[in-house]
């Protein structure tokens, strides 16, 4: 949502500015702009993606060592030269970028209106600027202490970073409920939303926290909060490699992450889980681990793709366990008041760990009492951050809008936890405990045998890609996965799909089947396999074209079916992680085909950071 990077040291700022934004353009790309320290400063901004802004400013004369960039996702304002950052306070002395949504917006602009301000956008991010220049007017203090100061008054997620003309050889910058993380260079530093711009300069990194101020020179990073006390900036390594951030040699983002599953899988699993010793290690809860054996509910939260790997937690849980799960939406849950007793453990699921709903829920459940344990991809997010204990998937950094391997990396880990519980409750034997753990092992090798099915799966999307409508459905853990089947494809071939119950069919979407909708039925063997037979003959009794899920060796619903899909036979309960993979080439697929930017769907954006 919006990604801002800025530099400050001996180099050019442009082009470290520039490709600080292609990396991070994942999260927002109706706009981009950028600042620099140039005879006071120049702003450059142009709707439309980053390469239009690079293509905009050739040959000029850039030189400068200091500057600010973004790339934006709409929030006030439609995407336009004008909305897009960086803004400037009145005198254009002052240039900000800004990640996040000010809830009093309105409030602070009529104060400004009032008092003579002119607003040339419509955004919130100018208003804060004049805001922040007002009251250093008024005040007649630094800028530190006038940001300091207005930070007091606004409501909402920020992170900002403001260049000034006055002091070229300085930045400041602020976070709240969005993520800010700052590269510590030789005598320079680099500021980014995540830490993909910052990687190919430096591994030192500091994660800003909540409420607090930096100011930044080349040579200086002092952290202070926002009661202007002193903070001891907390220096990490990161873990992430340059490779992992650039595609490859594959087309898109997309397909490079669709086939990295079985090594991000593999990676998820390692260390964790022993089957030939039947050991599951998951390191991250230690000390809350009892409270999560003994507890009697369990609630996830979660948002989008991150949802339905909770939906697929529920029924493993259950199943294994016996304890009983719900699944909220993060956004639900935050303001319907929920019922969280004290010995309730939550579950906070999210790849980037920075959704501004599951932030809120989370810290509503702890107030409540509750014990949350996050499931996160992204290491020292504000998830991982919020949460009492819990497990990262270690995917690595996804960078597809449409999410697919922290998907079965939440999978992966789900698993474990499940499985984990139900040992030390002793709710499922021990022939079934290590069976599941041989069938959770044996998922990367199998991912493998299904990606090959990669020019199949093209195929047949190139016999679907002009419907208008698709259905998805499943039964039991299949379910989740037709949710999740569906959400893809809308999201990266804009074609309107449902995910449905198999059975819930009858009750609604039957009225939509005709010869010109394609139904992708999960359809694997398993203990629902002859009711979806049914279902199948219904759908093909009024002329609907079938493309089935099938298990390798399938002859029942492959005579039934127009097109078939067999991945190799596994475990019900751990079944959903290569299931679901197929349905991401299928979705992969259309959307390229309909020619459409797949890493780069219209209106989403990679990490939701407003809510
Ligand atoms: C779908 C997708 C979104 C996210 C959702 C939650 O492909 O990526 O639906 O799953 O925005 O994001 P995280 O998991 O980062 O909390």
């Amino acid at each position: 949502m919006c990604g801002i990077v800025a530099y400050i040291g001996p180099r050019e700022a442009y082009p470290v500015i520039l490709k600080g934004l292609k990396r991070l353009e994942y999260r927002g790309y109706d706009s981009a702009g950028i600042a620099i320290a140039q005879d006071g400063i120049q702003v450059y901004k142009k709707k439309g993606r980053v390469s239009e802004l690079e293509e905009f400013l050739a040959g000029r004369d850039l030189s400068a060592h200091c500057g600010i960039g973004h790339t934006r996702w709409a929030t006030h304002g439609e995407p336009s030269d004008r909305n897009a950052h960086p803004h400037t306070s009145a005198d254009g002395r002052l240039a900000i970028v800004h990640n996040g949504i000010i809830e009093n917006f309105a409030q602070l602009r009529q104060e400004l209106v009032n008092k003579s301000h002119h607003l040339r956008s419509d955004t919130d991010s100018e208003v804060l600027i004049h805001f922040i220049d007002e009251i250093r007017l008024s005040n007649s203090c630094p800028l530190e202490e006038a940001v300091r100061i207005a930070l007091k008054r606004v409501v909402g997620a920020y992170v900002i970073v403001i260049l000034d003309a006055d002091h070229p050889d300085l930045l400041i910058a602020a976070r709240k409920g969005s993520p800010l993380v700052i590269g510590i260079g030789k005598g320079e530093h680099f500021l980014a939303s995540d830490a993909s711009p910052i990687v190919e300069y430096t591994q030192e990194v500091v994660f800003v926290n909540d409420y607090e101020v930096a100011i930044i020179r080349a040579d200086e990073l002092v952290l202070k909060n926002i009661s202007n006390e002193l903070q001891t900036p907390y220096v990490q390594k990161l873990d992430l490699e340059l490779a992992a951030i650039e595609k490859g040699g594959f087309p898109h983002f997309m397909i490079k992450e669709i086939f990295e599953q079985p090594r991000t899988i593999f990676d998820c699993l390692r260390g964790r889980l022993d089957a030939p010793s039947g050991t599951l290690t998951l390191g991250g809860i230690r000390e809350y681990a009892q409270l999560l054996y003994n507890t009697r509910r369990i609630i996830m939260i979660a948002c989008g793709t991150s949802w339905h790997a909770a939906l697929v937690a529920e029924y493993m849980i259950e199943e294994l366990c016996r304890i009983p799960v719900e699944v909220e939406y993060a956004s639900e849950f935050r303001y319907r008041n929920p019922v969280v007793r004290t010995g309730d453990v939550i579950f906070a699921i999210s790849q980037s760990g920075e959704t501004a709903d599951t932030l809120v829920a989370i810290e509503s459940a702890r107030q409540q009492g509750a014990i949350v344990f996050g499931v996160c991809n992204v290491v020292g997010s504000s998830v991982a951050r919020l949460s009492h204990e819990g497990v990262y998937t270690h995917a690595g950094p996804e960078i597809g809008v449409a999410s697919t391997k922290a998907f079965t990396a939440q999978l992966a880990v789900l698993s474990m936890i499940a499985l984990k519980i139900a040992r030390e409750n002793n709710t499922v034997d021990d022939t079934r405990y290590r069976h599941l753990l041989h069938e959770l092992e044996s998922i990367p090798g199998k991912a493998e045998t299904v990606l090959l099915l990669n020019e199949h799966i093209r195929q047949i999307a190139v016999k679907y890609c002009q419907a208008r409508d698709f259905l998805y459905l499943g039964r039991g853990l299949n379910f989740p996965v037709a949710l999740e089947g569906a959400l893809k494809l809308k999201e990266i071939s804009y074609i309107h799909a449902e995910g449905y119950p198999a059975a819930e069919m009858k009750h609604g979407p039957i009225a939509l089947v005709d010869e010109s909708l394609p139904v992708v039925i999960l359809a694997t063997r398993d203990r629902f396999q002859h009711k979806i037979l049914s279902n199948i003959q219904e759908i093909k009794a009024r002329k609907g074209r079938v493309i089935a899920l099938v298990t390798e060796g399938d002859e029942a619903v492959t005579a039934l079916a127009d097109d078939i899909i067999a991945v190799p036979e596994a475990d019900e309960v751990v079944a959903p992680i290569l299931h679901v993979i197929p349905l991401q080439l299928l979705a992969y697929h259309i959307g390229v085909l309909k020619g459409y930017d797949v890493d780069k769907p219209r209106n989403l954006a990679k990490s939701v950071t407003v809510e």
